[in-house]
């Protein structure tokens, strides 16, 4: 098995931020690459802050965020993670870029780097077929937000080594993650069951049969899910949502995946949930307020 020293991080985002966060508390040296100084700082700054609550909380030490702060390096330069055991690419949900990615990162990292992507629905095939190293990629799927989620879906497409999928599936679990296997079929298990029922949730408000709030209530007190599927929905990201879904639309062409007309609306009004500050709830208030959205 191949031994996991330095991890690299694509993507400062979301999702990028939680596993460079998660990667350097468990004691790896990580480093983030991000396509600017400013969009660094801003996930530097993330980090931070949730570092800062935890303390607050008495759920992390001053020690161990020091420490988690250590290990923790930004750059805008691909070059810095030629020295990486392990690339985790959480860039947006794009094909062309990711691969563009990888070719760069085939050129300078070591032979037996592993390369896995954090996609929600793209094929893993399709980035293995494109990298250089079909043997060595493979998925590793996060939830949001990483720190809190304890799963990990390891995703193993027809070219992965054993090597390659045990590795990562020991790595998740120095993490302090949960793994689980799954097969690169598009939305894995999660998005799989997920997608479509956060599809449903949006007709059935586009429908009338209720509002948001009450949606969201009926589901969590009705269902035990720990929240409603709009507040999930502003927490995932619309525009993500929007991506994921047409993905899958892509690939099984059925109604069930196929992205609502309001949702579309609602991404190209710029409304992408929590990280725009505006999605089925407006979080320039608080307590957050269901947004208007005419309907
Ligand atoms: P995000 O939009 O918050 O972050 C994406 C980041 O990638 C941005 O900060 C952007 O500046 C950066 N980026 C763009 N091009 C880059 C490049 N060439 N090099 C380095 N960084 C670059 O998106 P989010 O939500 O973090 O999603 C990232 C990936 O994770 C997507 O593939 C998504 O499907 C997946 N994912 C998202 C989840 C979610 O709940 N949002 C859950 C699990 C997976």
């Amino acid at each position: 098995m191949k031994e996991i020293r330095k991890v690299g991080v694509l993507g400062g985002g979301l999702m990028g931020s939680g596993i460079a966060q998660v990667s350097a508390m468990a004691g790896f040296d990580t480093v983030v690459r991000e396509v600017s100084d400013a969009i660094i700082e801003k996930s530097r700054a993330g980090i931070g802050k949730v570092l800062a609550k935890g303390i607050e909380r008495g759920k992390v030490t001053p020690e161990v965020c020091d420490s988690t702060l250590s290990k923790l390096s930004f750059t805008t330069d691909l070059a810095e993670l030629a020295s990486c055991d392990i690339i985790i690419e959480a860039v947006v949900e794009d094909l062309e870029m990711k691969n563009a990615m990888w070719k760069d990162l085939n050129e300078i990292c070591g032979a037996d780097t592993i390369f896995a992507s954090n996609t929600s629905s793209l094929t893993i095939a399709a980035m293995a077929a494109a990298c250089g190293r079909p043997e060595r990629m493979l998925g590793l799927h996060f939830f949001n937000p990483v720190p809190l989620m304890k799963l990990v879906e390891v995703v193993r497409t027809i070219t992965t080594s054993d090597d390659t999928f045990d590795s990562a599936f020991a790595f998740a679990r120095k993490l302090g993650k949960e793994p689980v296997r799954a097969k690169d079929s598009s939305g894995f298990i999660v998005n799989l069951l997920l997608i479509p029922y956060m599809i449903d949730a949006i007709y059935a408000l586009e429908s009338g049969v209720a509002s948001v709030e009450d949606i969201d209530k009926a589901m969590q007190l009705g269902a035990g899910y720990p929240m409603g599927p709009f507040t999930l929905l502003d927490f995932v990201g619309l525009d993500t949502t929007y991506k994921i879904a047409e993905i899958m639309f892509d690939e099984y062409r059925e109604k069930r995946y196929a992205p609502p007309p309001l949702l579309k609306r609602m991404v190209i009004a710029g409304m992408y949930g929590r990280k725009s500050g505006k999605g089925f709830y407006d979080y320039s208030v608080e307590p957050p307020k269901v947004t208007s959205l005419g309907i």
